[in-house]
């Protein structure tokens, strides 16, 4: 059966850097049929949403789906209901993606760029596992509004289910399996329930299925210290989706450009993956050839991997982006002076 890949270019530099990826993918994976459809603001301007029921369809009837990036000044003014945002919200939750990958390795030819020592650096190697679809950012009730004595409030609440932490933890240690074997597991279980509660269930999970991962527990913001201290001891990073959140943006700050980093959302086993870059649509450098290809290159790599069961084209891709780099070729975001097309060229001669 042959497979498929949804490409979502979206806006901005969304086509340029999604445009490049499939360069990539019809050369190391020329079996997989690809095909695109609109979404964003890109979609706004066609149909008037930003993701149309048809387009959620065929992602769902995809095998991965790889998104460019949504959004820009263009669709500021919209209804907040009809954002180019919510398009990347519809299809988190239509494909009911709950585990966010977030990688952070260093390139060899890239280490001098981090903020961090060489020593630190060199040889990075994480990944950060953040459940996406419940914790403080869905949990009810929440709100604004004025208690029973007149004061004014805000309110969120954190909540996690037994089945949310089972599902976002089997991916954990399932990735671990084919790493280092290391988990380490981050909540605030010291002055929260739910995190206490996420600890407990982690602890009773890797007794039953997690064979061949060894497990750890960190109070988040000792994992927020350790992270800029000496990264190099993670191996994989469990976390849920706040902690998640800060925890991955400080982490790719490690490694240097946002022009460098993927990531994937992924389902139950069986449904398609979301690959995307981390870097939005960059409208102050859209339409000028001046965006790093590698994030998305990258995240068809995540996609080869996760979704589509191709390992090997995936460690291609992986080496021919890091062999490129190596012989000097750069973006201008990498202090370089090549347009994204002759980027992708570069990488494309390393394949
Ligand atoms: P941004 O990531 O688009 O840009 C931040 C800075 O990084 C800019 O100076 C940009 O030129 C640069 N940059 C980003 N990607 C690059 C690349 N591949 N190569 C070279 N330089 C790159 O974030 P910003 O400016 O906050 O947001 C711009 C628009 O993108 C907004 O409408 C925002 O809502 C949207 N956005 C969309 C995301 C998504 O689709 N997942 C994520 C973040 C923002
Ligand atoms: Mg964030």
């Amino acid at each position: 059966m042959t497979q498929t890949l949804l490409l979502l270019p979206g806006d901005g530099i969304g086509p340029e850097v999604t445009a490049a990826a499939q360069r990539i993918a019809e050369l190391v994976a020329p079996d997989v049929t690809i095909e695109s459809a609109l979404v964003g603001g890109a979609a706004i301007d066609a149909s008037d949403v930003p993701l149309t029921d048809e387009t959620l369809d065929r992602a769902k009837r995809a095998d991965a789906v790889l998104l460019g990036a949504v959004g820009g000044p263009k669709w500021a003014d919209v209804d907040r209901d009809k954002r180019p945002e919510m398009g990347l919200l519809g299809l988190r939750k239509g494909l009911d993606v709950f585990a966010n990958l977030r990688p952070a390795y260093c390139f060899e030819a890239l280490v001098d760029a981090s903020s961090l020592k060489r020593e630190r650096i060199e040889g990075l190697d994480l990944m950060i596992v953040r459940e996406l679809t419940s914790g403080v950012y869905f949990g009810q009730p929440r709100g604004i509004d004025t208690d029973e004595n007149g004061v004014r409030r805000g309110y969120d609440t954190s909540v996690y289910t037994a089945p949310e932490i089972e599902r976002v933890t089997r991916v954990a240690f399932e990735i671990a399996r084919g790493r280092d074997g290391r988990v380490c597991s981050v909540e605030k279980s010291n002055v929260m329930e739910s995190g206490l509660f996420w600890r407990q269930e982690v602890t009773a999970l890797h007794k039953t299925f997690g064979e061949g991962v060894e497990l750890s527990h960190m109070l988040a913001d000792a994992c927020a210290m350790e992270l800029v201290r000496n990264p190099k001891q993670f191996d994989v990073i469990l976390a849920d989706n706040l902690f998640g959140d800060l925890l991955s943006d400080e982490a790719a700050m490690l490694t240097g450009s946002i022009g460098m980093l993927p990531s994937a959302s992924l389902g139950i086993e069986g449904t398609p993956g979301l690959f995307e870059p981390v870097h939005g649509s960059a409208p102050d450098i859209a339409g000028q050839g001046l965006a790093n290809p590698c994030a998305a290159i990258l995240s068809l790599e995540m996609a080869l991997r996760w979704s589509l069961g191709r390992p090997d084209a995936a460690d291609r891709v992986m080496k021919a982006v890091a062999d490129a780099l190596k012989s000097g070729a750069k973006t201008r975001d990498l202090g370089g002076d090549m347009s994204t097309t002759a980027m992708t060229d570069a990488i494309i001669d390393c394949l």
